[in-house]
Formats: structure tokens, sequence, C-alpha cells
């Protein structure tokens, strides 16, 4: 492959998406960068094309036809699916995890066990597939409790259950295939841990990787983090949760230990590891992998970047050893979620959306549910319709530049949590 002048193919339709492909455009080794399918916002920047992304063959048919140097997959399903084993099946470089390395992700019961197998700090588990066994399993739990869809569930298969009788029904319904489908059919049983959330994303190439800036991210809908879970309402980057040397300890209890064990187990893990960290009063256990970039902290992870990710998305789509580190900018950034009122519940869809026509400085704008209309003028189309992302030299400057876009930003039913970093404030 050539690497310079390079058309980039970049697959999935969110702000992770949006934020990919920015960052792919202000590489000097990229000339063109697609996406497909993209969405209303990225369509005005980029080219789009439309494709049923969990089709390997139509992925494969879209990298021919535009005859593309390097493919970046975004989501977990194609990943899951095995799109990048099919891409380099047919020779085209991809980044991201093969198939059985994906399954860190698309099999929570897979990646508990490997944990507990590795010694990695997780929370207790056990993994069933049978009704009985597993409501007697409940039977021993204290209360509140974890019931988790094994499969991918769009991040909604995670039930929280403060009494019995919602985690036995949890159970039965998850075992039965009535709530989650073929993902439901294995279900994860877990203690319930306290602490703060923090999302650890490295790119990995086998042992080597390079560990990105630690972020947070808001589930919850409601200010002061309270009401229902959400994909993220918002995230900064970095967080000063984890200190320097905090991260030096969990790359030894944790990365390490994560990708000794995966290359131990015969898996070659290529892409973007996402440890999902729980800090508990008892040290960081891993809360979750996933197997691809966050969203919506990509948006806040990528602008921090000081030198040009793809040569490292590259090597680690190669299997080549990465460098140790990468140039970090010493700033800060936050991503405010303008989500559709009613989200993640019902919401309506189809509401123009106006933005200015250029940014306050140290802004931009990224689109994740949007689309055109028949006269091209974008309008929302899903619940989390656009990410308002501000970065500066300090997190107040990044938050009041994203605010600020914000207000310039505007649809019918746009709400937004007013309190995206609250905690961090609290540790300055
Ligand atoms: P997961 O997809 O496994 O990360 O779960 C989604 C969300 O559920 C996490 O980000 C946590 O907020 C919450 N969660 C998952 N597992 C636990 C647990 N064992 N204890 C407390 N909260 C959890
Ligand atoms: N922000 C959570 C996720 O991407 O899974």
């Amino acid at each position: 492959m050539k690497e310079e002048n390079m058309k980039v193919l970049i697959i999935g339709s969110g702000g992770r998406e949006h934020t990919l492909a920015k960052t792919c455009d202000n590489s000097p080794l990229v000339e063109k960068v697609l996406v497909a399918p993209g969405n209303g916002g990225i369509s005005k920047e980029f080219s789009t094309f439309v494709i049923d992304v969990e089709n390997n063959d139509e992925i494969i048919s879209l990298a021919k036809q535009e005859q593309v140097d390097f493919v970046i997959i975004g989501p977990e399903v194609p990943l899951c699916n095995g799109a990048v084993d099919a891409l380099t099946k047919e020779n085209i470089l991809a980044y991201g995890p093969n198939q059985q390395a994906a399954h860190l992700e698309g099999s929570k019961a897979f990646s508990k066990d490997f944990l507990a197998k590795h010694n990695i700090p997780t929370a207790a588990y056990e993994n069933f597939r049978e009704i009985k066994p597993a409501l007697e399993y409940l039977s021993t739990c204290t209360l509140p409790v974890v019931v988790k869809a094994s499969g991918l569930a769009a991040g909604k298969g995670v039930l929280i259950c403060t009494n019995l009788d919602s985690a036995e029904n949890a159970v039965k319904e998850m075992l039965a295939g009535s709530s989650f489908g073929e993902s439901g059919k294995e279900v994860v049983i877990e203690e319930f841990l306290e602490g703060e959330e923090a999302s650890l994303h490295l790119i990995c190439s086998g042992e080597s990787y390079v560990t990105l800036p630690m972020s947070q991210d808001h589930k919850k809908v409601g200010e002061g983090d309270t009401g229902l879970n959400t994909g993220g309402m918002g995230a900064y980057a970095p967080t000063r949760l984890v200190t320097k040397e905090m991260l030096t300890a969990y790359e030894e209890s944790i990365v390490r230990p994560t990708l000794t064990g995966l290359k131990k187990d015969g898996i070659d893990f290529r892409g973007t590891l996402y440890i999902g960290l729980m800090l508990t009063v008892n040290g960081p256990k891993v809360l979750e992998f996933n197997v691809r970039f966050g969203d919506p902290e990509t948006q806040v992870i990528l602008p921090l970047i000081d030198e040009d990710l793809i040569p490292f998305l590259i090597q680690s789509a190669k299997g080549e050893n990465l460098p140790q580190t990468i140039e970090i900018k010493k700033e800060s950034a936050l991503v405010v979620v303008l989500a559709s009122e009613g989200y993640p519940e019902s919401y309506p869809k189809g509401e123009i959306i106006t933005q200015p026509e250029s940014f306050p400085t140290g802004s931009h704008l990224i689109h994740a549910g949007t689309r055109l209309n028949d006269n091209l003028d974008v309008i929302s189309a899903g619940g989390r319709v656009l990410g308002a992302v501000g970065w500066g030299e300090n997190l107040e400057q990044a938050k009041d530049r994203a605010y600020e876009l914000c207000d310039l930003v505007s649809f019918k039913s746009k709400y937004y949590r007013k309190d995206i970093g609250h905690k961090e404030f609290l540790r300055y």
C-alpha cells in the first residue's frame, strides 16, 4: 500500500466517525477521506456512501470500488462480524481488531473469564446459560447486583438491580431470549462496584501500545448524574482523577497483564482497546473491555493528540511495534452532547438544525444523529444529535468554548446537560 496521498475509508455514522474523519483529513499522509454511511453533517464535509456496515461484502465492494488504501472501522458490530478479517483476506489494510480479538467486547462472559484467568482486577461474577443455576447464584449475592446480557446490546444490556425480584426477572427475561435476543442467551451476574468511572484508551499492536489521555464520560441523562443511562451525554479529557503515577500503576496491574494474556491465549490484538475502569476504594477494576474508540470520548481525546495519528493506526493495522508514546498537548477538551429532549426513551426526529457559519476559536461541531432532508438541510435523526467540542489551555476554557457553541446551535428539541465536567472542577 502507499503511505502518502492515501484514500482512507471510515466505517460508521456517529460522532466518533466524524472526529476520526476530521483527524484523518488533517494528516499530511491523507489525500481523501470517505465515510460510509456517515451522517448529514459528515456528508457536508466528506464523500459519504450508503452501505450496510453489518455486511462485510458491502464494505469490501466499496473499498475496492473507491480504491481506498486504508479502512478504519469505527463501531463494534462490524468488528465483531469480522470486517477486518474479511478486508485483510482481500489485501485491504484495515484498522481494528480481528473477529477473535473483538470477542473481548462481543462477549462479556468471555471477557470476564479472560480477566479471571489472567488475575486482572474485576468485579466478582459468574456466567450462566440456564435459569435455575443463575437464580440459585443470585440468592447468594448481596444487593445491589448487576445483571448483564453477555452479547452486544448497544450499551443497554446492563441492569443494576436493587432488589432480588428485579434481578430474577432480568435474568429470566434475558435467558428466555425475550429482552435482548441472542445477546441475552448468556448472562453475567456481577458484584456491584462503587467508585468513579474512567475511560482508558490504548492503541495496541500485540503487546506494544500507546496510551491516550484518560477521559471521563457522563452516562446519565440528567444533571448531577441523575436519571436514565445513555450512550454518553458529554466527556472531557484529561482527568485529574488518575495521576501519572496512578496510570503507571494501572499499566502494571491491568494493561500489561491484558496484552500479555491476549498473546498467551493466541490473540493478536490490533486496534483500539478501551478499558472501562471503576476506581474503587480497593483499587481500579475493569468494568468492561471495548475494542473500538468510545463515543463521546473520542471527540475529546483525538483533539489532544499533538502528532499525526495515522502512522500509529497504520502500524497497528500491520501488526508492527508501536512507538512507546504519542505526543499529547498540554491542553484540555470537553464535549457537550446536544440530544433530543426525551432521549434515551422516545424523542422527536426530523428537526432542522441551524449552526453558525464558523465556530468560536477552539471549538467545532461534531455530527452524530443527523441526516439531510430532500432540500439538503441538516436535520436531527437520533437521540444524540451533535457534539459541541471545545478545547483550550485548561478545562475551564474548554468548557466555556463548548458551551458557547451549544448556544449558537439550535433545533427545536435541543437538550443538553449544563454540568459536564462537574466532578473534575471539584478536583481543582
Ligand atoms: P458495561 O457495558 O459493562 O461497562 O456497563 C455499562 C455501565 O454500567 C458502566 O459504565 C457502569 O456505569 C455500569 N456498570 C457495569 N458494571 C458495573 C458494576 N459491576 N458495578 C457498578 N456499575 C456497573
Ligand atoms: N462512551 C461509552 C462507549 O463508547 O461505550
